[in-house]
């Protein structure tokens, strides 16, 4: 079937690198005159002109906006990844693909990127192991909506279903390597720490380790793409209540990784240790990083045991695993230190609501 994919936050980190996964595809899966990338300022609308694809600037807290852009070019695939948290933009995403199915009578489909932290305990599941072919939506339910990634889950659920939108939601862990898009090229954790670790000459760690899943950006790319592959081929697959996906492919092993990273700059001169030291405070620690302080012992010390399933029934092969990552340490800090060139916005809503 023909899709016209619109992809929220195609300059940001996971946005561009999905983006610029779907135009690599030599399957000729969906062509660039068929993706619509939403972006928000000019200068990224300049910056991925040049990919051929149709850019648009759009911000998605403007409900009308969204509603125009997704019926004047026909969007019936929505790939969000402009924000896990904020509820509203999935509201007025979902709404419009819905009105758009309304009006043509074509299927629509949306997928929300969510995030692996929500089945850590100190997030608020008490569950122990999960896999994401668990009855997750109703387990979801039962914990409540307090966290705001997890209201969002919960209203990408029951509002698809309201409006007939297929709905996927993958669930993205710490996610690593350099972005293949125009714009963001660094993902979050590793980098805050490295750009803390810059500005400090020391590499921090915390005082209790955590050992959550991780993916490189490319893996986590070819699993959105697969995912559209199974929507464009029409086969069916989990979707709605029951359509998560577990982006995850291995462990990181915090304080392993933080002396990993304190070698790589201490060898560069750009620390005074070659080992990780300890954080003086969480509080200290996320105001240094940038993270909103009540989630940062969620987002810093949290593991969670999540199988993936759904995501590798559908075929999907990541490339990376734990030994390569751990070898990749050095790539990461050079990586800082040629393309941090975009001031990061991630927590903006969090640390503004
Ligand atoms: N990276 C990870 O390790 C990771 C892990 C788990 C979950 N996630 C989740 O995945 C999502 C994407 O992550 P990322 O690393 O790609 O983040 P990112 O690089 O900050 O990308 C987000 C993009 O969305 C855009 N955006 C945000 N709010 C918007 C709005 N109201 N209207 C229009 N555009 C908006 C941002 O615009 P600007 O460029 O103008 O800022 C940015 O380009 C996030 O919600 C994050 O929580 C990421």
């Amino acid at each position: 079937m023909s899709l016209n994919i619109l992809i929220t936050g195609a300059a940001g980190y996971i946005g561009g690198s999905v983006l610029a996964e779907l135009l690599s595809r030599t399957s000729g899966l969906v062509k660039a005159k068929n993706i619509i990338a939403a972006v928000r300022s000019e200068e990224q609308v300049q910056s991925l002109s040049k990919l051929g694809v149709n850019v648009v600037q759009l911000n998605l807290r403007d409900e009308d906006a969204v509603k125009e852009v997704v019926l004047k070019n026909n969007i019936n695939f929505i790939i969000h990844t402009a924000s896990s948290s904020e509820a509203a933009l999935v509201s007025h995403l979902i709404k419009a693909l819905g009105e758009h199915r309304r009006i043509s009578g074509k299927d629509a489909y949306f997928i929300h990127s969510s995030l692996t932290t929500l089945f850590s305990e100190e997030a608020g599941w008490t569950y122990g192991e999960v896999r994401d072919s668990d009855p997750i939506f109703e387990k979801e339910k039962e914990i409540g909506d307090l966290h705001p990634a997890r209201h969002t889950n919960i209203l990408v659920a029951e509002l698809s279903k309201e409006l007939g939108v297929t709905s996927f939601n993958v669930a993205v862990p710490m996610v690593y390597g350099r972005g293949a898009g125009e714009w963001r090229k660094v993902s979050v954790n590793i980098p805050a720490s490295i750009r803390t670790a810059i500005a400090n000459k020391i590499v921090y760690k915390f005082d209790k380790d955590g050992a959550p899943p991780a993916t490189h950006i490319s893996d986590l790319a070819a699993l959105y793409a697969l995912l559209v592959e199974k929507v464009t081929h029409k086969e069916p697959i989990p979707s709605g209540e029951k359509g998560y996906y577990f982006a995850t492919v291995h462990k990181c092993p915090w304080w392993e990784v933080m002396d990993g990273i304190a070698k790589s700059m201490h060898e560069r001169g750009l620390v005074a240790e070659p080992k990780a030291q300890l954080w003086p405070s969480y509080e200290l620690a996320a105001d240094q990083l940038g993270f909103p302080r009540r989630f940062i012992r969620a987002m810093a010390t949290s593991s969670g045991d999540l199988v993936p399933v759904n995501s590798y029934n559908l075929g999907w092969q990541p490339k990376w695993d734990q030994e390569r990552f751990l070898n990749s340490l050095d790539e990461e800090v050079q990586t800082m230190l040629e393309v941090d060139t975009v001031k990061p916005t991630i927590f903006d809503f969090l640390l503004n609501n």
